[in-house]
């Protein structure tokens, strides 16, 4: 998604800005661009590309001055062009906008602004931000007054940061995150804090429906009525600061390999919290589990363990869906909501949903300073670090960790999440890629694969197919093995590859019947399993394990499987195309 960043200092603001929206490039762009106040003006430079190609083309970095804003554009309105890249300069070119979010009404607000005569020169809806604010600076000459009318006209979900011809910063959250930095040398104003964390690690969250004023004299913060508001200052976890590659080609690589100590460390700092969610499952009437994407394929797992285990029935809902059917949400239920960024949209707006039927929202979530967590009553820490890579890794393991441990208190101890266990023969998978390597090479020219689980390996084969795809743009289904005979059988042939999930446990004979069944049609097997056969082409071999236990490992292979491939078709396995890591927009 967008991102979003401002400064203003005693440094040389260009290069600051430039280095920040770097750090933040793992959010998913398609445009990137910097205006900075110098002496007489604005100026602005922006175009389309990624953020070193563009600067090498247009020295982003050498824009003068010590104030600017900048941005990473996600196109949701209007086509990737250089024009509709960010920052937008009203028509007079006075005032100079970045936004992140949508601007719901933009098309009636902009019709209004061009009977009165201020000129659009891009298709974007953030453009009417900037003549917004200029028609409102117009009339009453106050930057603050400006603001306050500017955020009453707008109808959607919006960060953004707006600066003046005098230097003045301005900057608005309504359901985008944005976060001030409070530097020994200057401030910032971003979407991450991964934006300034270079730079300082005091930073100010600031809360939905507040805007905030910079200049030489300090900040102020306001409501969107213009009541001043107090902020404490926020330490940043120093863990974000370690947000590099390392020795890894690829932070998506580097992710997977963290994997045999973040899974067994996920949720040890939130063992209360641990505590009182297994409580309120235990005594809820209904309980609902929510997430995007990856996160609700944990969802999913979550269902099979609590329902195989502790004998609780839980039902999964996809985020986006509960806006179509709010009324799934029982009064007084639970709803557990799943998510690394806690900033999904889609999430968001479930868990505005499931609150307004006066359910009690409990969150999984890996940042804590997330809208979610914000939203939550009780906050789960995923505790697995940054995860900079688009592709969710070691965040689903840590969910699955978080999940498992929960599990194991619903049902007095009935499994044994062993950490030594978990971790070693996470590390085991992770020891030899030499065959998985090979795989991946045959996989290059592949234009179908299916991934085949039963039971609980059925959210397992779901999320292989979604890294596939992902990473290495090739089609990938997951179906429950059960279900081949009734349609997907029909697709079988020479040129498809099918992986079984098969691990030595109560699915492994059906699973393998289905594996032969595919193989007499000619398919390509690929068996994740502790036992070898001969219905495998290819036998990806894990350690045997605790029944339950299964799902941590056997995903491992298939994230490696996904990432070689992407390396094999010379892809970005950091950055897939189209995506973005946070999807803050509906
Ligand atoms: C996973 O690989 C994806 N990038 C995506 O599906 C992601 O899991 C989804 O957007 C949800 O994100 P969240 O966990 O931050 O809410």
């Amino acid at each position: 998604m967008c991102s979003i960043i401002g400064y203003y200092g005693d440094g040389p603001a260009a290069p600051i800005l430039v280095r920040g929206l770097k750090r933040m490039e793992y959010r998913g762009y398609d445009s990137v661009g910097v205006a900075t106040k110098s002496d007489h003006d604005i100026a602005l430079k922006k175009g389309v590309g990624k953020v070193d190609d563009v600067n090498n083309a247009l020295h982003l970095d050498n824009l003068p001055g010590h104030i600017g804003i900048g941005h990473t554009r996600w196109a949701t309105h209007g086509n990737v062009t250089d024009v509709n890249a960010h920052p937008h300069p009203s028509s007079s070119g006075k005032i100079a906008i970045v936004h992140n979010g949508i601007i719901e009404n933009y098309d009636e607000l902009k019709a209004d602004l061009q009977a009165r005569g201020y000129n659009f020169k891009s298709q974007t809806d953030s453009e009417v931000i900037a003549n917004l604010l200029q028609f409102n600076y117009d009339q009453c000459h106050d930057i603050k007054q400006s603001m306050i009318r500017t955020m009453s006209k707008l109808k959607g979900h919006y960060a953004f940061v707006a600066m003046f011809e005098n230097g003045m910063l301005a900057a608005a959250r309504y359901h985008e995150p944005l976060i001030v930095g409070i530097g020994k040398n200057g401030f910032f104003l971003s979407s991450d804090v991964l934006g300034f964390i270079e730079k300082t690690d005091d930073a100010i969250y600031l809360d939905n429906g507040e805007f905030v004023m910079l200049d030489r004299i300090g900040i102020q913060i306001y409501d969107f009525e213009g009541n001043a508001v107090k902020h404490q200052v926020t330490k940043v976890s120093k863990e974000f600061a370690d947000a590099y590659k390392g020795d890894y080609a690829h932070f998506t690589l580097k992710e997977i390999s963290e994997q045999p100590d973040t899974i067994i460390q996920a949720g040890d700092k939130s063992a209360d919290a641990i505590n009182t969610a297994t409580d309120f499952i235990k005594h809820a009437r209904n309980i609902y589990i929510t997430g995007s994407g990856t996160s609700y394929n944990a969802a999913l797992v979550a269902k099979y363990l609590w329902q195989k285990h502790a004998k609780i029935k839980v039902e999964p809902i996809i985020s986006s869906e509960l806006s179509f059917t709010p009324e799934t949400i029982d009064p007084n239920s639970i709803l557990i909501a799943i998510s690394q960024s806690g900033e999904s949209a889609d999430v968001l707006e479930a868990v505005k949903i499931a609150k307004k039927a006066n359910a009690k929202i409990l969150s999984i979530v890996n940042i804590l300073t997330s809208s979610l967590a914000q939203e939550s009553a009780v906050v789960i820490g995923m505790g697995c670090g940054p995860e900079i890579g688009v592709a969710a890794t070691k965040s689903f393991t840590a969910q699955l960790g978080i999940i498992y441990k929960i599990t194991r208190k619903l049902c007095d101890g009935c499994i044994n999440v062993d950490s030594t266990k978990i971790s070693d023969s996470v590390g085991k998978v992770l020891s030899d890629q030499t065959k998985i390597k090979e795989i991946a090479k045959e996989l290059k020219d592949v234009q179908d694969i299916y991934i085949l689980g039963r039971a609980v390996h059925y959210p397992i084969a779901l999320e292989s197919a979604l890294k596939l795809k992902e990473l290495s743009y090739i089609h990938a289904e997951g179906i429950p093995g059960g279900e081949l005979k009734h349609g997907p059988l029909a697709l079988m042939d020479s040129s498809v590859y099918v992986i079984i999930i098969n691990p030595n446990d109560f699915t492994y004979n059906d699973t393998l019947t289905s594996a032969r069944e595919i193989k007499a049609r000619g398919a390509k097997i690929i068996g994740i399993s502790d036992k070898p056969s001969d219905v495998y082409d290819h036998w990806i071999q894990i350690p045997t394990i605790d029944d339950a236990l299964y799902p941590l490992i056997e995903i491992i292979p298939i994230q490696l499987l996904s990432y070689y491939s992407a390396i094999e078709k010379d892809t970005d396995p950091d950055y897939p195309r189209n995506l973005a890591k946070s999807v803050t927009v509906k």
